[in-house]
């Protein structure tokens, strides 16, 4: 699965942007609220504009303090899935049988340097594990390979958990995250930065799949 980031798309043309990557699994949507994470994006009010004007499910990323508090609200709005940091969670069981009971999928992340080991059985009440292979906050890093370790904890664990990777996502690192068996990456300026955003969905896609732990 390819996730564009509209982090790297033009805001003042989101409802294009989106339709401009058609063919994407689901569109993903970075909330920074300038506390949790050294900058500051777009929140509910956008979120659920962007939801009206597409039908990719959308992938709320939440890089905010109290996600407890603010988290339910995405997933009422009708996001797909909706993910929080564990560093910032006060109550990650509550946040999501909040997230299920609204509807969404739930999401927990993890930043480079925080390990997956304490989580694990934690991850049984969760859909996704968003692996960040940046530090959050910004487009345009570069790929952190180390944290391919937690990904192929997950997998080692057979976690019933989708494994989204977030950051500095190509079509060079692609190749290296889905050998680790990495199921869902997210990519901002891999998709926005090209000319054709709807063929880089499709080549990352095709060079992903290509390399995928058992299917090549
Ligand atoms: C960073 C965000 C990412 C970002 C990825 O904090 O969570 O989703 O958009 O951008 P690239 O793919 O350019 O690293
Ligand atoms: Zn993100």
């Amino acid at each position: 699965m390819i996730a564009p980031s509209i982090l790297s798309a033009d805001f003042a043309r989101l409802a294009e942007e989106a339709a401009a990557v058609g063919g994407a699994d689901w569109l993903h949507v970075d909330v920074m609220d300038g506390h949790f994470v050294p900058n500051l994006t777009i929140g509910l009010p956008v979120v659920e504009a962007l939801l009206r004007a597409t039908d990719i499910p959308v992938d709320c990323h939440l890089m905010i303090d109290d996600p407890d508090r603010w988290a339910p609200g995405y997933a009422d709005a009708g996001a797909h899935n909706v993910t929080v940091h564990v560093e910032a969670a006060r109550d990650p069981v509550k946040i999501a049988k909040d997230l299920r009971a609204a509807g969404a999928k739930a999401g927990l992340s993890v930043k480079p340097g925080t390990p997956l080991e304490p989580y694990l059985e934690l991850l049984d009440h969760y859909d996704t594990l968003l692996v960040m292979s940046v530090e959050p906050g910004f487009g345009g890093q570069e790929f952190i390979p180390e944290v391919l370790d937690k990904v192929r904890t997950a997998k080692r664990h057979e976690l019933d958990v989708l494994v989204e990777i977030d950051g500095g996502i190509n079509a060079e690192t692609i190749v290296q995250a889905a050998e680790a068996g990495v199921d869902c990456f997210v990519a901002g300026s891999a998709v926005y930065g090209a000319d054709d955003p709807a063929r880089a969905v499709e080549r990352l896609r095709a060079l992903a799949a290509a390399r995928k732990t058992g299917e090549s």
